[in-house]
């Protein structure tokens, strides 16, 4: 499974460069993701992975992973500003995350999104064995598979969307939405991570190309596109196996120390994104602090902020709004020694996250909008001890699927300040009931399930 040769298309290849005490460079696998997802699939003959290297200037060789070949694409300073940091997440970004910051457009950008996407069609027309499936991935990518189509019509082309899909009023927007969509339609089948995407792409086909469509089928130049919707998971068992882990429950314990043993920790983990909605969660904890519903150092909360697209203003902003807040709540509640809150601007790997999850009483993860959310599934994974509780947005795709967490609407600041406190002060019972529940459900949803389901469906697209 799958029976043909696998080429995956994605922005970044699964790697990442380590430095080595000696000085030397190495390329590592990236831990977690969409590469743990494949593993178990990407194996055989012809199976390769195309995508960029994380440095702009000339491509680097690099080695295989896991028997899969790496091909790197390469793209200058101009065009990673243009393509990535323009196009991809100063225009796409914003707007499918419904807009939550202006998206901004050029025209310039649009050109440097179509070379880099040739260019990325191209790479995967030389990559694939005749008859192969293709996957590609994700927003930065979406003229992809109309361009690969016309280079190999022999290829199975899919398509997986990972972040939001917005419904027609706001996809219309978009400057060349027409070129967006007929894009996409070049895949044989188009994956959104939840039923709402797939119906807003199969409404848009309708509204703006004037395809024939029947429930998740497009009729275009003879051929049958097929919609339907994936939900992504993360490696269930990787994390369980990490948290079960000695070493993993030692370091639980030392962060719960380190924080002077406090009786609740409340844990944010997110990219410093403004689709995340730091600002909302701070805020609710800054007047709970306030209303004296919660005190310092009896609770505390942990928010892990991983610096992200630093050089695009809406993120810069972002930065400096979060820290100022953070700042001014631990000025106004913080103790010599006791931080109100804890603001680490900094990745963590897999062992320390598992660990800050083993030790967090309270996820909360309050996104405005997000495709899926990981960081909520990570953290039920890790809770094999069928501890804590899970804030979630119902506005993240994940909220579809875990329905036992607390659903906070996060706009709704008396809302998200009543759940954070309901998850603070709820039965332990409860809580494990719910956690045992979410983790029930995982066991049988993990990342694994997700590519599987997608594949077969792109080999044998029967019953969509
Ligand atoms: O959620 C979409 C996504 O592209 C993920 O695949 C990725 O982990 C994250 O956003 C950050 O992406 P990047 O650092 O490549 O902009």
């Amino acid at each position: 499974m799958p029976h043909s040769a696998l080429v995956v298309v994605a922005n970044r290849l699964p790697i990442d460069e380590a430095v080595l005490e000696s000085g030397a460079r190495e390329w590592r696998r990236s831990p977690g993701g969409l590469v743990s997802a494949l593993r178990p699939i990407l194996q055989g003959d012809g199976t390769s992975w195309i995508g960029w290297a994380g440095s702009t200037g000339p491509a680097p060789d690099l080695p295989d992973i896991d028997g899969v070949a790496l091909r790197a694409v390469p793209q200058s300073q101009e065009e990673f500003e243009n393509y990535y940091e323009g196009f991809a997440n100063s225009t796409i970004w914003p707007l499918y995350h419904d807009a939550v910051e202006q998206p901004t457009f050029h025209r310039r950008w649009w050109e440097a999104y179509q070379r880099i996407n040739r260019r990325f069609a191209a790479a995967a027309a030389e990559a694939a064995p005749p008859g192969a499936l293709v996957w590609v991935q994700d927003y930065h990518l979406q003229l992809v598979p109309a361009m690969l189509r016309e280079l190999r019509p022999d290829l199975r082309i899919g398509f997986f969307m990972h972040i939001p899909f917005p419904p027609p009023e706001l996809f219309k927007q978009i400057p060349r939405r027409a070129d967006l969509l007929r894009g996409l339609l070049g895949a044989d089948l188009v994956g959104f991570q939840v039923p709402g995407g797939a119906r807003n792409f199969v409404r848009l086909i309708e509204r703006v190309l004037g395809l024939r469509t029947r429930h998740n089928e497009i009729e275009v130049d003879g051929r049958v596109v097929h919609v339907g919707a994936f939900p992504i998971s993360v490696d269930v068992g990787e994390l369980e196996e990490l948290a079960r882990s000695e070493e993993v429950r030692a370091q639980a314990a030392q962060i719960r120390a380190d924080l002077g043993n406090p009786d609740r920790i409340l844990l944010g983990v997110d990219r410093l994104d403004y689709t995340k909605g730091i600002e909302h969660r701070l805020k609710a904890y800054r007047e709970l602090l306030a209303d004296g519903r919660v005190k310092v150092p009896n609770t505390v909360l942990v928010q892990v902020a991983v610096p992200s697209r630093e050089r695009v203003e809406h993120y810069k902003a972002l930065r400096e709004k979060v820290e100022r807040e953070v700042g001014g709540i631990n000025g106004e509640y913080g103790r010599l020694g006791v931080p109100a809150v804890h603001y680490l601007n900094c990745s963590y790997n897999r062992a320390e996250l598992a660990a800050l999850y083993l030790a967090a009483d309270v996820m909360v993860v309050t996104p405005l909008r997000d495709g899926m959310n990981l960081v909520a599934k990570e953290y039920v994974a890790c809770r094999h001890d069928n501890g804590g509780a899970l804030v979630l947005s119902e506005f993240a795709g994940a909220a579809h699927e875990l329905k036992q967490a607390y659903l906070v609407n996060p706009h709704d600041l008396d809302d998200l300040k009543d759940s954070l406190v309901g998850a603070l002060e709820a039965d332990p019972s409860d809580t494990a009931r719910r956690m045992r529940a979410m983790r029930r459900y995982l066991r049988t949803h993990d990342v694994t399930a997700w590519a599987r389901a997608y594949l077969s469906a792109l080999e044998f697209p029967v019953g969509l």
